[in-house]
């Protein structure tokens, strides 16, 4: 049984409302019900956080490989929101827990604002998917999964 974080960052909350037609009709517990059902197929157990807050996400990362009760985590899903282009913080907190982490965006970040281009979680990730909506959660999720074998 592999036990993975996903990581939902600022403004995901308002998923369903926010901007649909760049981010679709669906909302989080639409997203995070998807990916139970998919981790249930994969023998696969999911802590789901979402936060708007830097140090939350942070704090979270942190006790996915130092819990203060249970196992540690094996592997992160993030989608970072905003932050992805703002936060060395969380880039470091990812580097420090060595834990394998899939980078995701439900739009293609490339494909907009100059702003949205760099990311500085990428570096540090396995890998990153971007611009397939929720999909793109479902991917990251097999991917990290397929990673750690
Ligand atoms: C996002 C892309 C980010 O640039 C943006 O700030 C978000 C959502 C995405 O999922 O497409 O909040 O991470």
């Amino acid at each position: 049984m592999k036990r993975i974080l996903i990581m939902h960052g600022p403004n995901l909350n308002l998923l369903g409302t926010r901007e649909p037609d760049v981010y679709g009709a669906q909302t989080l517990d639409d997203i995070n019900t998807l990916l139970h059902a998919y981790a249930a197929e994969r023998d696969t157990e999911l802590h789901i956080v979402q936060s708007n807050h830097e140090g939350v996400l942070i704090s979270e990362i942190h006790l996915a490989r130092f819990p203060m009760v249970g196992e540690p985590k094996h592997g992160i899903v993030i989608n970072p929101g905003a932050f992805t282009h703002t936060s060395i913080a969380i880039r470091d907190a990812l580097a420090g827990v060595e834990l394998p982490v899939v980078e995701v965006h439900l739009s293609n970040v490339h494909a907009r604002e100059a702003f949205r281009h760099h990311s500085y979680i990428a570096p540090i990730a396995v890998g990153q998917i971007s611009g397939f909506g929720a999909n793109s959660y479902l991917l990251g999720l097999q991917a990290l999964l397929d990673h750690l074998g």
